[in-house]
């Protein structure tokens, strides 16, 4: 028969929930009804897609929506949830207005797709940077139990919306060419060009940002463990796609960089991680390295010629690895036991929002609870 799918929302969240439906072969019984504040047309995934205004009527029959709208009051699953839910529908909400509600589970299908139930009717995903963490740590978590996490994000600009990528763009040529450069404090609160903001969001009392504070809030929520300390430090950079995350975790349990390699290259332990990291294989670039080795020192008979490997921002929009969340630089910090460094990388609009929602219906499929 095949699933009745909604997207509610046409950023660049929707746009890649559109093309994840499409390139997974979710198991659409048609097209996806797309709804926005307006009707129009608008291009996601590549194709003309007809958007509707959002009305209760397109809701009906609907089996699950995709939010993808704005958060707040007049945010779309504020709104348009409880009709969509008085619809019958499943719905998944990408923003962060139920995350915390202690009756709606927080989910990402490779750790927690246990919190949801046959009574569950709407599912919460995560902030983009609390997913990518909760991937790459869950599967030490199992075997050691974290204490204590500090982390410091690298997150791009397209986590605050369609608007900020036109931002950056924007203000980049003025930058280096040295012309005054015209910022929308609406978007970020300074000039992001060439430049590191330690600022996404609101600030709190505490002195942090509203960002950091849903990294520990978030991170307890998913593991069900409220004794997990979080550090967080999230900053903005002149990234357009794809957030990386410095992560320094500490365990109960004993868990060194062998270990942590061993298990997080594991399949069927680490769902969804890919592990690029060690000395490279490439022969061409290694025989690249000992060329210029010999270029340099003629008279040797042997060349250093080892490098690391390591993955990045850039990495992660290829397309073996857009859904998959990168650990690199795994290593002991040595100033504490049981304590590693780590790099991990996503796409934040891909697996940090719109795979993870088309992931946890897939889920659901496999569970027998949708379609
Ligand atoms: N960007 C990320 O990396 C990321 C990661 C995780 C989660 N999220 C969350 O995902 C959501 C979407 O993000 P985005 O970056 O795609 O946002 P965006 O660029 O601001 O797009 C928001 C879309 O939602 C529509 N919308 C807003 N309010 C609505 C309402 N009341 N009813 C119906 N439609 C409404 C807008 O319609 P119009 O086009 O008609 O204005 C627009 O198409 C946000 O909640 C965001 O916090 C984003």
């Amino acid at each position: 028969m095949g699933i009745r799918a909604a997207i509610v929302g046409v950023g660049p969240v929707g746009d890649r929930i559109y093309t994840c439906l499409k390139e997974r072969e979710f198991p659409l019984a048609d097209k996806p009804v797309v709804m926005a504040t307006k009707a129009r047309t608008e291009v996601l995934g590549g194709e003309e897609v007809e958007v509707k205004q959002v009305a209760a009527e397109h809701f009906a029959g609907v089996d699950v929506v995709f939010f993808a709208g704005r958060e707040g009051a007049k945010g779309a699953s504020v709104q348009w949830g409880p009709v969509a839910l008085e619809a019958g529908a499943w719905c998944i909400d990408n923003g962060s207005d139920y995350r915390l509600h202690p009756d709606i589970p927080l989910v990402v299908p490779e750790v927690n797709m246990h919190h949801v139930t046959p009574d569950t009717r709407f599912i919460a995903s995560p902030n983009c940077s609390t997913i990518q963490m909760v991937v790459a740590l869950a599967p030490l978590h199992r075997v050691a139990r974290i204490r204590r996490i500090v982390v410091t994000t690298y997150q791009s600009v397209s986590g605050w919306g369609a608007a900020a990528q036109d931002e950056l763009r924007a203000q980049l040529p003025c930058v280096i060419e040295g012309r005054e450069v015209v910022c929308d404090r609406s978007i970020f609160p300074r000039p992001i060009a060439l430049d590191c903001l330690p600022h996404i969001d609101a600030f709190l009392d505490n002195g942090y940002t509203k960002e950091e504070m849903k990294m520990l809030h978030e991170t307890r929520k998913i593991f069900g463990d409220p004794d997990i300390a979080v550090s967080p430090t999230a900053v903005r950079v002149p990234v357009e796609i794809g957030h990386a995350e410095a992560i320094n975790v500490e365990f109960e349990g004993p868990m060194d960089a062998g270990k942590a390699l061993e298990i997080l290259s594991d399949p069927s332990q680490a769902e969804g991680v890919v592990v690029i990291d060690g000395p490279t294989q490439d022969p061409d670039r290694l025989a690249e390295l000992a060329k210029k080795e010999r270029k340099r020192k003629p008279w040797a008979n042997h060349w250093e010629v080892t490098e690391r490997q390591y993955p990045t921002q850039a990495d992660i929009l290829k397309d073996p690895w857009k859904d998959m969340t990168l650990v690199g630089r795994i290593r002991d910090d040595h100033s504490r036991p049981n304590c590693l460094n780590m790099w991990v990388v996503a796409d934040n609009l891909r697996k940090g929002a719109a795979t993870n929602v088309v992931q946890i219906a897939e889920k659901m499929i496999q569970r027998g609870l949708l379609g």
